[in-house]
């Protein structure tokens, strides 16, 4: 799968030969002032390689961003681009539509639970996540429960940058802005330092969810619209749901009208083992939000799943005339929407959810053979995604793992970091001797980074 490409081919000397003027872009997520005195650049792409512009190979264990997990350049995705943009390059889909946005929908809601199948398409997770709660909102409204405004997320939370994703989100750093959404409130974080080294999900801590009741006794159900999670919270850090806690989240949020959201902007696509973590997990929510792997991270793109239940509602309920004031004027844009048919063939064609599935028990043992290390202070796991946490540097949250990001990127592997935590997510082509070669470079860089 990766041609021309051998693994281990790194260490040459950095010798750019590409030097942009790099002041105009105000660069997101990123110490703008180090990145731009210590910048680190990559050129192109194929299979489970990056090139530096000096040549050299980086191999990715991220999937760029969570997004390519059929693995770089797949020559079906980028002939597919090229050929809409030929034939359509832009269309409207107010009042007007195309059929790429038509059949990429209906493909997509084949993949997803039953149930599930009427799509909104966005440009991104972050779009995805505001859209799903407006929806929400509106389900609310139509079935006469106007009253319920409230959004329920969860500490450490991530939804993107928007103010619905960010208000929602529990990370404070993302929603230190004067102005948030208002009526949000937090469950707990699933994180349980007692169940440090679980391999995939902690038996303990269904409980967890039954903190919802203590929320509605607060606010009462009646004010209470929605809760939005991430299955498994990535970026904060990997946290597998414990067993139990999603059916027991299922149960309260039907119990009490409460529409129920799965983030699945990083776990939809394959990279737990299925097409949804909703599917692995055995637990239908009413909303799925995903972007990311919808493209393979080929063109910007996000969708939203959307319980026909729901969707009914909100149509039948409406005055004749528009019914969800909301849309993108890139929403199901044709460019994306052919990457994403392509894309999803690809999947298929090449069975990556159910090789994702196959390949994760090796995936387990590889990343708890860090467990011994000094410094590691916990290894979690689940589908094709590992965090790994570092005891922080004291007075230094966060310094160890941006140092170990660094040595790693400068020795041809690429991570990624959040606070203390390393989090992998490679591209689901990976081989078996890229997985030993990813956890034992890692395994170096941790004992060489004091
Ligand atoms: C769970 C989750 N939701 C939403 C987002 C935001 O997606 P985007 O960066 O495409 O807006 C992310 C991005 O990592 C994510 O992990």
């Amino acid at each position: 799968m990766n041609s021309e490409f051998q693994p281990g081919e790194t260490g040459a000397q950095e010798l750019p030969n590409w030097t942009p003027d790099m002041s105009a872009f105000w660069m997101p997520f990123t110490n703008n002032r180090f990145f731009k005195a210590n910048p680190r650049l990559l050129a192109s792409a194929e299979g489970m390689y990056y090139r530096t512009p000096a040549g050299r190979l980086v191999l990715d264990a991220v999937a760029g961003l969570w997004c390519v997990n059929a693995g770089h350049g797949r020559r079906e995705i980028v002939e597919a681009i090229q050929e809409q943009a030929a034939i359509l390059d832009f269309a409207p889909t107010f009042q007007l539509g195309h059929p790429k946005a038509f059949e990429l929908s209906t493909r997509l809601a084949q993949i997803m639970p039953e149930g599930m199948d009427r799509i909104f398409l966005t440009n991104s997770g972050s779009e995805s996540a505001d859209t799903a709660l407006k929806i929400a909102l509106a389900y609310q409204r139509a079935r006469g429960q106007g009253g319920r405004f409230r959004l329920i997320g969860r500490a450490r939370g991530y939804h993107g940058v928007n103010f619905g994703g960010v208000s929602v989100g529990g990370i404070g750093g993302n929603r230190g802005y004067q102005a948030q959404v208002w009526g949000v409130d937090h469950l707990s974080a699933t994180y349980d330092p007692k169940a440090a080294f679980t391999r995939g999900q902690p038996e303990q801590g269904a409980d967890m969810a039954d903190e919802l009741e203590r929320l509605i006794a607060v606010h009462g159900a009646e004010s209470i619209a929605a809760v939005m999670i991430e299955p498994v919270a990535g970026s904060t850090g990997v946290l597998v749901p414990p067993k139990g806690y999603l059916q027991r989240l299922r149960e309260l949020t039907a119990k009490y009208g409460i529409v129920l959201i799965f983030d699945e902007v990083i776990t939809a696509f394959g990279r737990v083992g299925a097409a949804t973590a909703a599917e692995v997990f055995g637990v239908t929510p009413d909303i799925i939000t995903m972007a990311k792997g919808l493209t393979n991270g080929a063109a910007p793109m996000g969708a939203v799943a959307v319980s026909r239940t729901l969707h009914d509602q909100v149509i039948d309920a409406a005055a004749p005339g528009i019914e969800l004031f909301h849309g993108y004027t890139y929403s199901g844009h044709p460019l994306c929407a052919a990457a994403g048919l392509a894309t999803l063939e690809l999947y298929a064609r090449d069975q990556l959810f159910e090789r994702a599935a196959e390949l994760s028990s090796y995936w387990e043992d590889a990343a708890h053979s860090l467990r011994d290390r000094t410094r590691v202070k916990d290894v979690r796991n689940f589908g094709l995604v590992a965090g790994i946490e570092l005891e922080p540097r004291p007075g230094a949250p966060g310094a160890r793992a941006m140092e170990i990001f660094h040595r790693c990127f400068d020795e041809g592997l690429l991570i990624r970091v959040t606070a203390d935590t390393i989090a992998l997510s490679p591209p689901l082509i990976i081989e078996k001797a890229q997985i030993d070669e990813i956890f034992g470079r890692l395994a170096k860089a941790i004992d060489e980074t004091l």
